[in-house]
């Protein structure tokens, strides 16, 4: 049986993702193979193929690279000592974060712990869709104790962070606004949130009152939603390369404020999964490439316009 995987040969565009075979890995004690179906595709994933970032500063010597944290699949070999899953079971997680990697892999070997039973009534498109992406959600609203009846500010609501981020906020109570393009308006409302497009007008002119700003753009897009704030606000913004200059800025003006990093957490990928499984969260897949097609799809993630999350097709 040979494995199929998609890896960074050297940092670049694209074309500097190619097609690999190997083994299939065998796993070791606490460990499970899982035989991948979907892998999402995240911009961490497209900065560290660009060569930008920790995870890619840490991997120059170590190319090719197989990239990719997030995946759903079934257990089908277990090692020693596994007990948690049996062979079958549907899983997901948010794997080998940072330096590992290793999800666009048709078969990947993960620690038992690193993983989450998926209900059989969730798909495993949808299962791929959540992890990093919802853990960081979850993560930056724990962060910022947006409580119920709180006004909160979402940025980028669109996106594969934002549209999970909002549903978590509206079932949590708060009163959620966002920004977005005009195609996304409508997409917007229907999760729940008041939708601003960017497009026509800064943010800034249209609200204010504000009490949590979560930043999933960064730059001049974060500093304009600054002014939407309450006295007191908290702000959590999420892009690294911008964090320092918004916090600082942020604590002149006296919020408090702070970026973040997520670290991967089981228990909450469980909680979403239950919450997908009842219809209390739904994930948005934007397109579904096959794994051949991985440079297409970092391409649709380096538009900077993906509505939900790109998913890459493993077997
Ligand atoms: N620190 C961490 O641990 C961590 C974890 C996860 C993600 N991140 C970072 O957080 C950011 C968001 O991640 P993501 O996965 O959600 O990205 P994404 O899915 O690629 O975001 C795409 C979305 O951004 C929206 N967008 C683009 N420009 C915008 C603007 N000026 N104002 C409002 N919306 C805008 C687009 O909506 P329209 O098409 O409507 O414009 C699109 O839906 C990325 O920078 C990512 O690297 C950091």
């Amino acid at each position: 049986m040979e494995n199929k995987q998609i890896a960074i040969t050297e940092f670049g565009g694209p074309e500097v993702l190619a097609l690999q075979t190997t083994a299939v890995p065998k796993p070791k004690a606490g460990e499970v193979l899982v035989k991948v179906a979907f892998a999402g595709v995240n911009p961490i994933d497209v900065k560290t193929r660009a060569g930008l970032g920790w995870a890619a500063s840490q991997n120059k010597d170590n190319l090719p690279w197989v990239p990719g944290y997030d995946i759903s699949g079934q257990v089908v070999e277990l090692g020693d000592g596994a007990s948690r899953f049996g062979c079958g079971d549907k899983v997901a997680g948010f794997i080998g974060f940072p330096l590992q990697g290793g999800g666009y892999s048709q078969y990947v070997c993960v620690s038992e712990q690193e993983l989450s039973l998926v209900p059989d009534s969730v798909m495993l498109e949808a299962a791929a869709a959540l992890p990093l992406g919802g853990q960081t959600a979850v993560q930056a609203l724990d962060k910022s104790q947006l409580k119920e009846g709180e006004k909160v500010l979402i940025l980028a609501g669109a996106g594969g962070v934002g549209h999970l981020a909002i549903q978590i906020a509206v079932a949590a109570k708060a009163e959620v606004y966002t920004t977005c393009s005009e195609v996304n308006l409508d997409y917007m409302a229907t999760l729940g949130a008041h939708a601003i497009n960017y497009q026509f007008a800064p943010v800034s002119q249209r609200l204010d009152g504000i009490d949590v700003l979560i930043d999933l753009v960064g730059g001049d897009a974060a500093l304009d939603a600054l002014k939407c704030l309450n006295d007191n606000a908290r702000v959590i913004t999420v892009p690294t390369i911008s964090a320092e200059m918004i916090c600082e800025k942020a604590k002149l003006l006296g919020f408090e404020a702070s970026g973040m990093l997520v670290d991967p957490n089981p228990e909450q990928l469980d909680t979403m999964l239950y919450m997908v499984s009842v219809g209390l969260l739904k994930t948005e897949v934007f397109a579904t490439y096959p794994l051949e097609q991985a440079a297409q799809a970092h391409q649709q993630i380096e538009t900077g316009h993906t509505r939900g999350k790109v998913l890459l097709d493993m077997q």
